[in-house]
């Protein structure tokens, strides 16, 4: 079958980009299936240096083709900068990218919304203020705008103007004002004039690389349990980063995933609010953020952070049904030195092996630790104790960084 998923299997920031420009050399086509720009994927590769939001991971690769497909929600400000940023580095990108018409658009207005939220909030949930939630919730409200409006005047008129007198009423409760709705509608039309060139059916384009023998990765942005339905909800994103997703996202029939590449690091972190049962505020989790550059590519803000936590992972395994593992982020634990993860939790006198459904309940689980002597024992350990194979362990934030661990054995 000629799909692989790239998932991260806990609050994002795993490394996904590294492993995606890692992998990329085996691919033909790259698909980014949901979220928007509140993903920041850093990239190092012989010399270059890229920060992806949008575009997918692996375009540092001469001739890998990328995708956006419906799933996602994009900034049309952050995608044209990053366009003009990439072909800096890589040159045309004229025949190597690709836009689905149905793509949602995040508006001027949902940015606003999205930090308004978060300021009045005595409960913020720390969002990346990137609009992602509200446009999401237009899209389900079916008030959207889509890519391919953009393309259409009169349509696209006629569409805003749902969008716009809505958004208009929910801003002005918080007191504020959004543009003038000729200018977000000239805005909307001057982005599509830009993305026209790249507006393409991406379910056919998909379909005839198939056909082709092409090989395609699809590309997960955040971690599962950023997932709307399954991870620590409300403290969640607004889009579905486990691997089927992808099926929703750019549309691929579920049986055609036959690959699915867990990403994980060697610790945990975790940017905003909500429960993070191995957490260490004091001064290892400081020592973990400064020796593992623990700032978020995208806001910059500190990431929390703490110890692998297994339970989560061997969950994150069920729901995404991960075929093998990617360790990243060795080289910090070893600098760290020490080989700590959670193997249980402790809640109400009971072990249990994977986190509660109950969000509630995450607060209070109690991670029973162990720690091992050396990395080969904690590396042992994580296969053992997720019954998966773990096939890479990326020791460096370059390309090249990486053991393939399937081969030395
Ligand atoms: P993503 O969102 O999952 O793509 O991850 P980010 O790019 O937001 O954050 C991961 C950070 O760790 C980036 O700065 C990577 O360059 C870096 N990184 C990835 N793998 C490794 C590794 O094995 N070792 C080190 N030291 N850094 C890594
Ligand atoms: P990558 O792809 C880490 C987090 C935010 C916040 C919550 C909701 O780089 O792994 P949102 O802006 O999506 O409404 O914020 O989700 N979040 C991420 N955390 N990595 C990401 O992406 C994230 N994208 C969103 O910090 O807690
Ligand atoms: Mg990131």
């Amino acid at each position: 079958m000629p799909y692989t998923a790239i998932v991260g299997l806990q609050w994002g920031d795993e490394g996904k980009g590294k492993v995606i420009d890692y992998l990329a050399g085996d691919y033909d086509v790259i698909v980014r299936f949901q979220g928007g720009a509140n993903a920041g994927h850093s990239v190092h590769a012989g010399g270059k240096s890229f920060t992806f939001h949008l575009l997918p991971s692996g375009m540092l690769h001469e001739g890998v083709v990328g995708v956006i497909a419906p799933g996602l929600a994009v900034d049309p400000e952050e995608l044209l900068g990053e366009l003009r940023r990439l072909e800096e580095v890589v040159g045309s990108l004229s025949g190597r990218l690709f836009l689905d018409p149905r793509t949602h658009v995040v508006l001027p207005y949902h940015k606003k919304e999205d930090s308004l939220f978060e300021e009045s909030s005595d409960n913020p949930i720390g969002t990346t203020r990137r609009g992602i939630g509200p446009a999401n919730r237009d899209r389900y409200a079916r008030i959207g705008i889509r890519v391919g409006d953009t393309l259409r005047p009169s349509r696209l008129k006629e569409h805003l103007r749902r969008s716009y007198d809505f958004n208009r009423k929910l801003v002005e409760i918080y007191g504020d004002r959004i543009p003038p709705f000729e200018e977000i509608y000239d805005f909307l039309l001057e982005f599509g004039r830009k993305v026209e060139p790249y507006v393409e059916d991406t379910v056919i384009l998909l379909t005839k690389e198939e056909r082709r023998g092409a090989r395609i990765l699809l590309e997960g942005a955040q971690g599962t349990f950023l997932d709307t339905n399954f991870g620590t909800y409300p403290y969640v994103t607004s889009s579905h980063p486990i691997s089927g997703g992808a099926t929703i996202g750019a549309g691929i029939p579920p049986w055609k995933i036959d690959r699915v590449v867990g990403v994980f690091k060697t610790y945990t972190t975790r940017v905003g609010e909500g429960p993070f049962p191995t957490e260490e505020k004091g001064e290892l989790g400081e020592r973990l953020r400064r020796i593992g550059g623990e700032y978020g590519a995208t806001t910059g803000r500190p990431r929390r952070c703490g110890w692998l936590d297994i339970p989560m992972i061997r969950y994150a395994i069920l729901l995404n049904g991960v075929t093998e593992l990617f360790i990243t982020k060795v080289d910090v634990l070893q600098e760290v030195g020490i080989y700590r993860m959670a193997l249980e939790y402790e809640i109400n006198g009971e072990r249990i092996p994977y986190p509660p459904p109950f969000s509630s309940d995450w607060y209070h689980l109690r991670p029973i630790y162990r720690d091992f002597s050396t990395l080969e024992e904690f590396l042992d350990a994580v296969e053992r104790e997720t019954g998966v194979d773990l096939n890479f362990v990326s020791v460096g934030k370059e390309r090249s960084a990486v053991i393939e661990r399937q081969k030395r054995r």
